[in-house]
C-alpha cells in the first residue's frame, strides 16, 4: 500500500492530539484479508491508556464546549474538507485493512465525510424553547446543553462513516469523544483523528484507543464516572452488555445493532428496479451490513421473471482483491465469518433450500466466497432468522401482502426493510405495517447523513444522522424564572 499522504498510516492511540504506545510496548497485528498480509502493528492498548483518554477528554470539554456553535462548526468543515481532499488515500487504507473494493471504499468516505459536514452545519441549530407559562409571574425556558465525554465503540464493516455519524454530532454539539474501533480496522480511525487535528480540532477533544480487548475497554467506557454517554454500533449481543454495564452509572446509550432485514418483491413490482436494488441492498460490502437484505421474499405471480434476471445480475458479479479494478466483491472479514456462512447454508440445504447460484468459497483465497442464491426458503431454517452478514441472498417465495408482512416482521429485529411495488395503496398500507426504523421503497440503498438511521425492537435505541442525531448528544435544561 503506498499512500501518498504518509502521515495517514499511524499505528499508535491517539491521546490528546499526541501518538502514545502501548504502556507494556506491546502491538497487535492488523491483516489485509485479501491476502493475509500485515498491513501493521498497532498499539496493544488498555484500560490504563483508555483512562488517560477519558481524562484528556474530560478537560477539553471545559473550553469545547465554551467555543460558539459556529467556531466547532467552522473548525469541522475543515476537518470535512482534509477527509475529501484525502478521499483516495484514505479509501486505499480502507481496503487493505477492510477488503471491500477500493470504488466502494472511496464511497464509504464521501458518504463518512458528509455525516461531518452535515453536522458542522447542524451545530447552529441546536434551539432551545420558550413555554407558554401556566403562571404569570414566572417563565419556562429550555436549553440543550452536550452531554460531556462520549465513548463511541465502532464496527470493522464501516471504519469511517461508524465513527463520523457518532462523533460528528456529538463534537457539533460541545461534547468530546473516545473511541474504540475495532481491531480489525483501526487505522482508518487514526487517519481520521490525525485530519481532525490537523484540520485544528484542539487536544483532547478526539482520542482514539487501539485495542484487541474490546471487553476491557468496553468496561472501563462504561462503568467511567468521567462518561456521559456510550454510542455503539455492534451485535445486539453486544449492545445488551453494554447497555447493562451503563447502568451501573445510569448512562445515556445509543445502540445501532443487529438486522434482519426483509425484502419484498410484489407482482407489481418493475422487475428490473427490483433486482437492481436487490442487488444493491444485498452484496454492499459483500453483505457485510446491517441493513443488508437478509430475506428475501418474492410473491408468485413475479417470482419466474425476477429470480432469472437475479440469478444472472448476482452470477456477473465480479469476486476479487478490493484494490484491482472493476472487483465488486471483496473477501469476508475472517474465518468466522466464513464459517458463518458455510453454517447457515448447510442448515438451509438440510432443511430443503436449493443452491441455484454460487455456495461455496472462492478459489481466490480462503476468505473469498461465491456470491450465492439460495431457493425454496423457509421459515425452519436458521438463515430466516439470523443475520447472513455474507454474499448469500435467501429468497422465499410468497403468496399473499399479509403473509409477506407477516414473514417481514417475524423477528426480534427491526432495523431496516424493503419493498418494490407500484402500486401507491400497497405502497402506503405496507409501509405503515413494518416494524422496522427504516424502509426503502423501491429502492435498495437508505443511507445518508440527511436521513435518521436507527432501528427498533432489538436493533437498537437512538437514531443517527439527521436533525434527529444530535439529540442523542445533548441534555435538555429547564430554565424556570420565577418573581417576575
Ligand atoms: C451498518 O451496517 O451498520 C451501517 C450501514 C449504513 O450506514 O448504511
Amino acid at each position: 500500500m503506498v499512500l501518498q499522504n504518509s502521515a495517514l498510516l499511524q499505528t499508535q492511540s491517539f491521546i490528546n492530539n499526541k501518538w502514545v504506545a502501548a504502556r507494556s510496548g506491546k502491538t497487535f497485528k492488523v491483516l489485509n484479508p485479501a491476502n493475509g498480509a500485515v498491513v501493521a502493528n498497532v498499539a496493544e492498548c488498555t484500560e490504563a491508556e483508555t483512562e488517560a483518554a477519558i481524562k484528556a477528554a474530560s478537560k477539553a470539554f471545559v473550553l469545547w464546549r465554551k467555543k460558539t456553535a459556529k467556531e466547532r462548526g467552522a473548525l469541522m468543515r475543515k476537518w470535512y474538507e482534509l477527509v475529501m481532499a484525502n478521499a483516495d488515500d484514505l479509501a486505499l487504507l480502507m481496503t487493505t485493512e477492510q477488503g471491500k473494493p477500493v470504488a466502494e471504499a472511496k464511497g464509504e468516505i464521501v458518504y463518512g465525510a458528509s455525516f461531518i459536514e452535515w453536522f458542522a452545519e447542524e451545530a447552529r441549530r441546536i434551539y432551545g424553547e420558550v413555554i407558554p407559562t401556566p403562571l404569570n409571574d414566572r417563565r419556562i425556558i429550555t436549553v440543550r446543553q452536550p452531554i460531556g465525554v462520549v465513548g463511541a465503540i465502532t464496527p470493522w464493516n464501516f471504519p469511517v462513516s461508524m465513527i463520523t455519524r457518532k462523533i460528528s454530532p456529538a463534537i457539533a454539539a460541545g461534547c468530546t469523544v473516545v473511541i474504540k474501533p475495532a481491531s480489525q480496522t483501526p487505522l482508518s480511525a487514526l487517519a481520521l483523528a490525525w485530519l481532525a487535528a490537523e484540520a485544528g480540532i484542539p487536544e483532547g477533544v478526539i482520542n482514539v484507543i487501539t485495542s484487541t480487548d474490546a471487553a476491557g475497554i468496553g468496561q472501563m467506557l462504561t462503568s467511567h464516572p468521567l462518561v456521559m454517554k456510550i454510542s455503539f454500533t455492534g451485535s445486539t449481543k453486544i449492545g445488551k452488555l453494554l447497555m447493562q454495564q451503563s447502568a451501573s452509572t445510569v448512562k445515556k446509550v445509543s445502540l445501532e445493532l443487529g438486522g434482519n432485514a426483509p425484502l419484498i418483491v410484489f407482482n407489481d413490482a418493475d422487475t428490473d428496479v427490483a433486482v437492481k436494488g436487490t442487488i444493491a441492498s444485498k452484496y454492499r460490502n459483500a453483505g457485510q451490513t446491517c441493513v443488508c437484505a437478509n430475506r428475501i421474499f418474492v410473491q408468485e405471480k413475479i417470482y419466474n421473471s425476477f429470480i432469472k434476471k437475479y440469478r444472472n445480475a448476482v452470477k456477473a458479479l465480479k469476486v476479487g482483491d478490493g484494490t484491482e479494478a472493476g472487483v465488486q466483491i471483496g473477501p469476508l472479514i475472517d474465518e468466522d465469518a466464513v464459517k458463518k456462512v458455510n453454517r447457515l447454508l448447510k442448515d438451509a440445504v438440510k432443511r430443503g433450500a436449493d443452491i441455484t447460484v454460487g455456495g461455496e468459497g472462492h478459489g481466490l483465497g480462503k476468505l473469498f466466497f461465491q456470491p450465492t442464491v439460495i431457493e425454496d426458503c423457509t421459515r425452519k431454517m436458521t438463515v430466516f432468522s439470523e443475520e447472513i452478514f455474507g454474499p448469500v441472498s435467501a429468497i422465499y417465495k410468497f403468496t399473499t401482502d399479509e403473509e409477506a408482512i407477516d414473514l417481514a416482521n417475524d423477528t426480534e429485529y427491526g432495523l431496516a426493510a424493503y419493498f418494490f411495488t407500484q402500486n401507491l395503496n400497497r405502497t402506503w398500507h405496507v409501509a405503515e405495517a413494518l416494524d422496522y426504523g427504516i424502509v426503502g421503497i423501491n429502492e435498495g440503498i437508505v443511507s445518508h447523513a440527511e436521513a435518521p438511521f436507527g432501528g427498533m425492537k432489538e436493533s437498537g435505541i437512538g437514531r443517527e444522522g439527521s436533525r434527529h442525531g444530535i439529540e442523542e448528544y445533548v441534555e435538555v435544561k429547564y430554565l424556570c424564572m420565577g418573581g417576575l
